[in-house]
């Protein structure tokens, strides 16, 4: 596996791995972007883009721009070797780190807004945070150029997000949207998990409770969303270390507030347990009879 920090270089590597090996030629490339504090989750992504294509690149870089100035930038778990270590395992064949100065040069000033879904769910309680992610990301698809990525549908308004930049700026790059990967108790995978005592750990299984409730009743037919948003508010009040930062019913593609589900509809969570913030969701699928679009509120 190679370690590469220098873009041309990247390059340069990528040209060589592209025009290798038996036909056919060129090899695909799929590409998993992480800040690093690898765990099962980004393990995933990997072993998806591995299965997939031909040639796999992980790129590892704490993103400064898609944190706020009172965010956990300076404290995000850097782990660099570890992460190293489980994508040799998983046969990556390049990992990508960058430096922030490489990134981001002195003066740099362009930036990627996707206006209207990045400014809804975590986009509104943080601001500026997908104008940061879909900088990176854009920037990094163009040094990668690859021809599949790989995100996990745990961040769902980021997937919004990027999909839509990605389409409307014309990335040949087809998306990939894998699974959330859970804990055996519920529990979704983050890299600021490991912020959490272990009481907070075990308040923090309220929120893919929150989540199972609100879906559970939607199997049985209720296609409320104020219903649904009702039996999450419920759970999560339970635990006094658990503040909600949002909750909702939404469009999974505009993140735009639905009234009704029968079309299908992403339930989202944010909450901060304890200084945590979490993030947590579920799709549910549309249900069979008339699932129009009436139940979609106007903006
Ligand atoms: O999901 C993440 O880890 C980050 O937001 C990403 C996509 C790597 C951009 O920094």
């Amino acid at each position: 596996m190679q370690i590469i920090s220098d873009p041309l270089e990247l390059r340069a590597a990528l040209r060589m791995l592209r025009a290798s090996g038996g036909p056919p030629l060129p090899r695909s490339v799929g590409f998993v972007p992480t800040m690093g504090a690898l765990h099962a989750g980004h393990r995933s992504l990997v072993q998806a883009a591995r299965q997939r294509c031909d040639v796999v690149v992980a790129s590892i870089f704490v993103n400064p721009t898609q944190f706020g100035p009172n965010e956990d930038f300076s404290r995000y778990p850097r782990t660099l070797e570890q992460d190293c270590q489980m994508l040799e395992d998983e046969r990556v064949d390049v990992v990508f780190t960058p430096a922030a100065e490489v990134m981001y040069p002195p003066g740099a000033s362009t930036f990627v807004d996707v206006e209207g879904v990045g400014e809804r769910l975590d986009g509104a309680s943080r601001p500026g945070h997908f104008r940061g992610v879909a900088t990176v990301v854009a920037k990094l698809f163009h040094i990668v150029q690859p021809d599949f990525a790989f995100f996990g549908q745990k961040d769902a308004a980021q997937v919004a997000v990027l999909r839509k930049m990605a389409r409307e700026l014309d990335f040949p790059v087809d998306m990939v949207i894998c699974s959330t990967v859970r804990e055996p108790d519920g529990l979704a995978m983050s890299s600021r998990n490991r912020y959490l005592s272990a009481e907070e750990r075990r308040q923090a299984l309220s929120l893919s409770r929150a989540l199972l409730a609100a879906q559970t009743q939607a199997d049985h037919g209720e296609q409320s969303a104020s219903a649904l948003l009702e039996t999450m508010r419920a759970t999560l009040q339970d635990e006094p270390a658990v503040r909600v930062d949002y909750l909702a019913v939404v469009d999974p593609d505009t993140l735009l507030p639905l009234e009704n589900v029968a079309a299908g509809a992403l339930l989202a969570v944010a909450a901060y347990v304890g200084s945590t913030r979490l993030i947590d969701n579920v799709l549910l699928p549309p249900r069979g009879g008339n699932a129009g679009v009436s139940g979609k509120k106007k903006s």
